[in-house]
């Protein structure tokens, strides 16, 4: 593909789609919630989990005092919890009781795990590190709450009966209707591919 180059760069937005998510946190009583979709897998064992928050953020200053964090996986017929969470700031709002957010105390931290994720990872800041405008922090899972319905025997998202909550920038979501999966041994592949056994 003949491709355009870009070196007067004024964002990232290349790497969408990406699954959207809604971080929980709380301090003092009380909870807050934004839509983020700079997250990421970082580590096995132990298990870390990362997510980039803007220093201009309320959750940035919650999490900073409280030192824990959840995310929540989101189904496509949430997609407007994530929207309404991300359009405006906890400082000034109370999300939970705006937006109806209903959701269980986790079960070692005292974060909120909303009711209509189908997946939540309850993390306890392990690490964070800020990049001038937004902070990583990296939370230790120590809870992994899942709606069984919502998986396959293989551990993997059922798509067929859970619609992940896709992020596609600029406001606009996905729902993934129709789709086509190939398995594909890493290996075999690699083998197939190179000639090589
Ligand atoms: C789909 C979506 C994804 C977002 N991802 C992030 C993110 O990863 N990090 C971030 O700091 N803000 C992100 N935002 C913006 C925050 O959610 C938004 O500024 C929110 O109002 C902040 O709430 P708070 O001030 O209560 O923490 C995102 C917004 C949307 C709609």
């Amino acid at each position: 593909m003949k491709k355009a180059i870009i070196t007067e760069i004024s964002g990232l937005s290349q790497y969408l789609p990406c699954l959207a998510t809604i971080v929980t946190c709380h301090y003092n009583g009380r909870y807050n919630a934004l839509a983020a979709a700079w997250h990421m897998s970082i580590n096995v064992n132990p298990p870390l989990y990362g997510v980039s928050i803007a220093l201009a953020r309320f959750s940035h200053d919650i999490i900073t005092k409280s030192r824990e964090f959840a995310i929540n996986f989101m189904p496509f017929n949430s997609a407007k919890l994530v929207a309404a969470t991300g359009g405006v700031s906890g400082k000034d709002n109370d999300k939970f009781s705006t937006f109806n957010l209903k959701s269980e105390t986790g079960v070692v931290t005292g974060v909120p795990v909303l009711s209509d994720a189908y997946s939540a990872f309850e993390c306890i800041l392990e690490d964070e590190h800020t990049y001038s405008d937004h902070t990583l922090f990296v939370g230790r899972v120590v809870a992994i709450h899942q709606a069984d319905e919502a998986y396959s025997k293989d551990g993997l998202l059922d798509i067929e009966s859970t619609k992940p909550c896709l992020y596609l920038g600029k406001e606009r979501y996905i729902e993934i209707n129709s789709y086509n999966l190939k398995h594909l041994s890493r290996k075999a592949t690699a083998s197939r591919l190179s000639g090589i056994d």
